[in-house]
């Protein structure tokens, strides 16, 4: 049997990383990557459960890619967060499934490709010393934790991503040179919290201090919790010009009751002073986040008290979403008492408002000069695109390439996204 595989992608940041450790541990077994499911002899989705949706999309897909077994012979499997909620079940939801495997399960795939099946081993895994080639050429995500101990009633990700655990030190380390020695200028260190990260003593301020001395072009890191924010970090990023000043700071909601009852550990008040803080020490930092609107007791005057605090942080950009009600979490219990309508009135006027605000922000940019780092050509054809040192998008006109850091001067916003010309 010849050995092509290829992986589809759904969920967040963790789980592009993941799919990069499935194909190392594929590669290493002799399988080759292919980027087309047409022309694979396997293919894997690697799916996300956190709303319902993410779970409607991932069956879908599933249930389309059995249907080419009627044209040739090709294998099929479901891998990461919906695969563990779900677990055996998934094979009557996709008829013809060949196997199934959990996040930490992915050293078991060539056996499990051949046999089918499932396999949802205990989630305390770190894939230490596997080191993912990235997909991307000047950017990588590196994982330094996995694992969440928070327990948001709404949230499912503890269930079936497990506890907080800690990549050694030594092992993110030589991934990192290893990154540095193909030319990668930009690392994102993900975890789901990484500001709990501990190794033997090493917490995250520590680590990213390490890492930032190692001579990358870019730092980045995601997701930090406001409840464990830890403000030696912030002295870690005012210190280092390569470090990106962009902090995703998850809010949520803005009323107290509804932060309360989320168990999100920080009231309004404490976020916002956190917010001040950080804005202090470092005055030109771009604050983004994730808002949800609709979760269970949710009222007009709750939802207003997050309109409030939008207004008030004016954040740079931010992930919202509807309150999706998912299976064995606390909130679970509790009845979904805001109607869907409501819940899509409520989002829109919320999108609505972050959107002018993330547009008057970048109206800010016009006329200034920003570094900005190349990414790949942009999608219309002659122009490129990059990201300046907070993360912000930009469209560039000139004569650039990949991989460069160069100066922008930003002449005009083309939809939300600032466009500028390379000067001097
Ligand atoms: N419903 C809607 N959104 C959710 N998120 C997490 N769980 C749910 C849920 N049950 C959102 C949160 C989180 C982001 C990754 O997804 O805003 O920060
Ligand atoms: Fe990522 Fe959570 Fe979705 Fe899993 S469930 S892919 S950890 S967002």
């Amino acid at each position: 049997m010849s050995k092509r595989f290829h992986i589809i992608t759904y969920g967040c940041q963790m789980n592009v990383y993941d799919s990069r450790v499935v194909a190392e541990i594929l590669r290493r077994q002799g399988w080759e990557e292919v980027d087309s499911p047409e022309v694979a002899d396997v293919i894997m989705v690697n799916t996300c459960t956190v709303r319902a949706h993410a779970e409607r999309r991932a069956l879908g897909r599933l249930r389309g890619l059995v249907g080419l077994k009627k044209q040739r012979p090709v294998k099929v499997g479901v891998l990461g967060c919906m695969a563990q909620h779900l677990k055996e079940k998934v094979f009557e939801l996709v008829p013809g499934l060949d196997f199934a495997v959990g996040p930490d399960g992915y050293e078991r795939l060539p056996e499990l490709i051949e046999a089918g099946g499932a396999y949802f081993p205990p989630l305390t895994h770190l894939y230490t010393g596997i080191h993912p080639q990235p997909d991307r050429p000047y950017s990588a995500f590196v994982t330094i934790m996995r694992g969440c101990d928070s327990f948001c009633t709404y949230c499912i990700v503890p269930y079936v991503r497990g506890r907080v655990r800690s990549r050694p030190v030594n092992d993110i380390l030589k991934e990192i040179q290893g990154l540095l020695d193909r030319g990668i200028k930009e690392i994102i260190l993900i975890g789901q919290n990484v500001n709990l990260y501990n190794y033997d003593g090493i917490d995250f301020t520590k680590l990213l201090d390490k890492v930032a001395d190692m001579g990358i072009e870019r730092i980045g890191f995601l997701t930090s919790h406001p409840k464990y924010f830890d403000m030696r970090v912030i002295e870690v990023i005012a210190s280092h010009p390569n470090i990106i000043r962009e902090l995703h700071l998850p809010v949520q909601a803005g009323s107290n009751k509804v932060l309360h009852r989320m168990n999100r550990g920080y009231t309004r008040e404490e976020y916002l002073a956190l917010i001040d803080r950080i804005r202090e020490a470092i005055p030109d930092v771009a604050l983004t986040t994730d808002i949800m609107v609709g979760f269970p007791g949710e009222t007009e005057a709750d939802f207003e008290a997050t309109l409030e605090l939008v207004k008030h942080v004016r954040f740079h950009y931010a992930y919202m979403f509807k309150y999706s009600m998912r299976p064995g979490t606390v909130a679970s219990k509790w009845q979904d008492d805001v109607p869907e309508t409501e819940k899509l009135r409520r989002l829109r006027q919320l999108i609505q408002l972050q959107n002018s605000i993330t547009r008057e922000r970048r109206l800010e940019m016009m006329g200034n000069t920003y570094e900005v780092l190349v990414e790949r050509k942009s999608r219309k054809g002659d122009e490129y695109f990059g990201r300046t040192i907070q993360n912000i998008p930009v469209v560039i006109d000139g004569d650039v390439q990949p991989g460069d850091t160069v100066r922008v001067r930003i002449i005009k916003l083309v939809g939300c996204t600032p466009y500028g010309v390379v000067s001097g």
